[in-house]
């Protein structure tokens, strides 16, 4: 007997509705398929009710399969929901707000009608954990609206709103935000009681003429996302179903979709694309901050610093309609930097992913104001100036005299002490970090950090602004680098010490772009800029006698080599070409330096390429975890997902290296440390998990 709480079925007039509940958002776990076939069965089999609809309780109609059931050797459902509703004999209307992806769509696919809020949004995700859509969808979606327009959601995953899916012929009508959704299903279900036939999505066939017309289509899809899916699999399986949908019979095509999801569902790359589904969301369960700590509101914010990073901040303020008021030391500088963040949206006007009137919207948004006095009334401050603690000491000072008290005090540092920050202030309990990552509007991490003295409601209110502005927070403690920056370190010092024994940049970039990095690390500096990295170096350099300096890199700063900027970097570049080409001075360079050095030269292999930049990180981030810089391994991963580019499909850094296993990756390290000495000492919980053969997806910072 299915669990009838997380189903039930209401009967009002000739109208049989059955109630999806199962909250938080109407995941098709154990129990609801069950419930929603005992509900279509007994409505079919009660001679009053004519028609039925579906629809979600709370805040969605229905978010798909529970992801957590996946993996897991369920059994093979004998009657399938999305069947089972198009084969009903009385007509089905599906009523969705809130979200119908996945299976949610595919049973709403099942459904002779479909109707939704304008709010609501449609879509078929599983690409993005990984596997494809295999209630049917593969076979029904292109029947609906034609094969080029399922591809593209398919392969894309995107969620499409209301109107956009009503254009596309997925939805036959939209009611406005403030109806009653449920009222209006029920009004549509008695107006279409009695028509027949009855519209079965199955047995469409017209629009898949499109793929006899171009014929084509399956393979410039292919094509077209080569370079986007290279290593991964649930892609092509997706372009096969749907090509499998246009060849075969609707049965025979849902079997095909049946066996190419089964190739999918325990792949590697579904497995680690689950993994960082959840690890996304456990990033924004702080276990010292409890759930119902209270967040303050914030209506208004203010940007100190109209730099690249101030525009950027200001520009993801605007981009989710927060009024922003934003300042800077001087009039030019506050100019430059309005006119930046104007070039900006104008580009994307230009590319087309932004309207004019919608960029007219945003640019409303941002207020230059002159100075200090003009932003106290703001609930919330960030300041971004330039990266050195003389800098921004000041800056938090006046701070402290103009906000009103409550208002939240934060700093955009990528490494600098917050708790020296916050000193600068009387009142640092509101002072915590927000690291935005370069370029701020684009990048969707935001490292938020904990001062010794910022409450638990500046830490929430942080954590919920960087979610109000579309980011993924993530909170760790105060330390040179946070987790973030900290952790990438030794990647990014081993990156050039490895051209010390005889790699090459584009022989590295070559390897972390096959493992899956859209660009190498070293093209990345050439963009970013090399003389940041030489500042942070000559920093360090100062306050730590034994800091491993990396001379190839500070021989190419002080030669003029800033990167893309100046046209030679790693890589030599054409005037007005981002495009990085191998310069043999900077071969010349390299082999002059390490000479200097008495490095002996060798060959290099890839795998130790790899291994050498990952293993230094995985070991650092064990020692951020072991100080308690960390909550948990988990919230490394999802930094290195949305920070620094790691292939989502690999997880994440820490659960890459699980996949190689702790005892192997700690015997390397500790091989490495007797050969190139304390830059490899292994992090004594890194020693403790290869002793108790625990993943480093369970590593926490020990109970103190
Ligand atoms: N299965 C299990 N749990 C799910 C889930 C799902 N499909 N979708 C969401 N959840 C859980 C989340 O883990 C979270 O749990 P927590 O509170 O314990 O952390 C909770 O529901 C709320 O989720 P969010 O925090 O993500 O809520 P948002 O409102 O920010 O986002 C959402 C809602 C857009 C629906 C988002 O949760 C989402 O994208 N979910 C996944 C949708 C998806 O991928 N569906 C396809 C599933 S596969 C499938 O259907 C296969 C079929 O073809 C056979």
């Amino acid at each position: 007997m299915a669990d009838t709480k997380l189903v039930r079925l209401e009967k009002i007039g000739a109208i049989g509705v059955i109630v999806v509940d199962n909250p938080p958002v109407n995941a098709l776990s154990p129990g609801v398929p069950e419930g929603i076939l005992e509900c279509l069965d007994a409505a079919n089999a009660d001679p009053e009710v004519k028609a039925m609809v579906l629809i979600g309780a709370g805040r969605s109609f229905i978010a798909g399969a529970d992801i957590r059931q996946f993996g897991k050797g369920r059994p093979r459902p004998t009657r399938r929901t999305h069947d089972a509703l198009e084969a009903s004999t009385k007509p089905v209307v599906a009523a969705i707000h809130g979200y119908a992806l996945g299976g949610g769509l595919e049973n709403a696919l099942g459904c002779h009608y479909r109707m939704a809020v304008v709010s609501a949004k449609v879509g078929l995700p599983e690409v993005l954990i990984g596997i494809l859509p295999g209630g049917g969808g593969t076979q029904r979606l292109p029947r609906l609206i034609g094969p080029k327009a399922a591809l593209e959601m398919i392969v894309s995953g995107r969620h499409v709103p209301a109107e956009e899916a009503r254009g596309l012929a997925i939805l036959d009508a939209v009611v406005p935000a403030d109806a009653d959704l449920r009222a209006e299903a029920v009004r549509f279900a008695e107006r279409v009681a009695d028509k027949r036939p009855l519209p079965r999505v199955s047995e469409m066939t017209e629009k898949l003429a499109e793929a006899k017309r171009e014929p084509g289509l399956f393979d410039a899809m292919r094509k077209s996302i080569a370079r986007r899916a290279r290593n991964q699999k649930a892609p092509y399986n997706c372009i096969a179903a749907v090509e499998a949908a246009c060849t075969l019979p609707f049965i025979q095509g849902l079997q095909r979709e049946r066996e190419l999801f089964e190739e999918l569902e325990n792949s590697d790359e579904a497995r680690a694309l689950r993994y960082a589904f959840f690890a996304e969301r456990e990033a924004a369960k702080l276990p010292d901050i409890p759930a119902k700590t209270p967040v303050r509101a914030i209506a208004t914010v203010a940007v100190v610093g109209a730099g690249t990073m101030g525009g950027g901040i200001a520009m993801s303020c605007a981009d989710f309609g927060l009024p922003v008021k934003i300042m800077d030391a001087t009039p030019e500088a506050l100019a430059r930097g309005m006119e930046r963040v104007k070039r900006n949206y104008e580009t994307s006007v230009q590319r087309g992913s932004l309207a004019a009137d919608e960029m007219a919207r945003r640019l409303a948004l941002i207020e230059p104001v002159a100075g200090y006095d003009d932003i106290g009334g703001c609930d919330l401050v960030i300041e971004a100036v330039f990266e050195e603690l003389p800098a921004k000491l000041p800056v938090f000072a006046e701070l402290d005299r103009v906000m009103k008290p409550g208002a939240l005090m934060l700093s955009n540092t990528s490494a600098l002490d917050i708790d020296a920050i916050a000193g600068a202030t009387k009142r640092p309990q509101d002072v915590a970090g927000s690291h935005f990552f370069s370029p701020a509007n684009v990048m969707k991490l935001l490292e938020v950090v904990k001062g010794a003295e910022s409450s638990k409601e500046t830490i929430a209110t942080a954590m919920a602004f960087g979610k109000r502005i579309g980011k993924i927070s993530v909170a760790c403690g105060n330390c040179d680098g946070f987790l973030a920056n900290r952790s990438r370190a030794p990647f990014n010092s081993e990156m050039v010490i490895l051209l010390e024994e005889g790699a090459l940049p584009e022989q590295v970039d070559k390897v972390m772009v096959d493992f899956g990095y859209p660009m190498g690390p070293f093209a990345v500096g050439d963009l970013a800029g090399l003389d940041i990295g030489y500042a942070g170096r000559k920093r360090r350099a100062e306050a730590n006698p034994n800091y491993r300096k990396l001379p190839i890199a500070d021989r190419l700063v002080e030669m003029g080599r800033f990167g893309q900027k100046t046209n030679a970097g790693w890589y030599r570049y054409e005037k007005g070409d981002r495009a990085p080409h191998p310069d043999p001075e900077v071969a010349r360079i390299i082999k002059e330096v390490a000479g200097e050095m008495k490095v002996p030269q060798r060959t290099l292999d890839d795998g130790e390429i790899l291994r050498r930049l990952l293993f230094s990180s995985v070991n650092e981030a064990c020692q951020i975890i072991e100080e308690a810089i960390a909550y948990r391994a988990s919230d490394v991963d999802v930094m290195w997902l949305y920070g620094f580019g790691f292939p989502r499909y690999r997880g994440g850094l820490m659960f890459w290296a699980d996949g190689i296993g702790v005892r192997e990756v700690y015997n390397q390290i500790a091989l490495w440390h007797q050969q190139y000495g304390e830059r490899w000492a292994p992090s004594p919980l890194l020693r403790r998990l290869a002793e108790s053969g625990t993943p480093f997806r369970e590593a926490r910072p020990p109970a103190r």
